[in-house]
């Protein structure tokens, strides 16, 4: 619990860290995976999700095991108390680090489809996850095309006023320097765009 949403104020200091009987190692060993996060990150309209999805698809049809989670649908969920604000997108960001750090520690693969605009924030996560289990996915597609995508009408609203701090347009975008994977939708269909994240993966020796 973070200091803002304690309303006593108590420290942490009374609470003790217990070990589980079954490991991290155990875990993935049974599922005979190696875990990691793909950490999917570009503009709104990017294809992260879309990308994301049909990753996940190929990663499940070779029998590995793996868990989505995508801004929109976690929006609507433990995260639907915050705003796009950039206070909340740091606190968006920090809870799904730490989600997506337990699910790794349950030995799946992990794939997140989250806008994530700020390098810190990205880089927070992957301390947190570990650097050898953190595999940054850039989609990085010009935020013309993503505009002229714009597959749910929000680009042309926050045009109109109509929404506040959009990223790209009113709020930053701090595109990755050293992303392990860069995706140009622009130039691969979807397929492609899958095939290209896998081949990257097994490179790395994940799958
Ligand atoms: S993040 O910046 O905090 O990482 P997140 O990925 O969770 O964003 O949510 C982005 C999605 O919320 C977008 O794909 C879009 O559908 C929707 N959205 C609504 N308002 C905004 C906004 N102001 N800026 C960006 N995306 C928005």
């Amino acid at each position: 619990m973070t200091e803002k949403n304690n309303p006593t104020h108590e420290s942490n200091e009374n609470i003790v860290w217990h070990s589980t009987a079954i490991t991290r190692e155990q875990r993935a060993e049974q599922k005979n995976q190696k875990p990691c996060v793909l950490w999917f990150t570009g503009l709104s309209g990017s294809g992260k999700s879309t990308v994301a999805n049909a990753v996940e698809a190929k990663l499940f049809e070779a029998g590995f095991h793996s868990y989505l989670l995508d801004g929109d649908n976690v929006r609507h969920g433990i995260n639907k108390d915050l705003t796009f604000s950039d206070e909340d997108r740091v606190e968006n960001i920090r809870r799904i680090g730490e989600i997506s750090k337990l699910f790794v520690d349950s030995g799946l693969f992990v794939l997140t489809a989250f806008i994530s605009p700020f390098i810190a924030d990205r880089q927070m996560v992957r301390e947190l996850v570990g650097d050898a289990e953190f595999v940054e996915v850039f989609i990085d597609t010009p935020i013309e095309i993503c505009e002229s995508r714009d597959p749910k009408g929000l680009y042309k609203k926050a045009r109109q006023g109509e929404i506040k701090h959009f990223t790209g347009i009113d709020s930053p975008y701090e595109a990755p320097e050293n992303a392990e994977i860069v995706v140009k939708t622009a130039e691969m269909n979807i397929e492609q765009c899958a095939l290209y994240v896998l081949d990257a993966l097994k490179a790395k020796g994940f799958c």
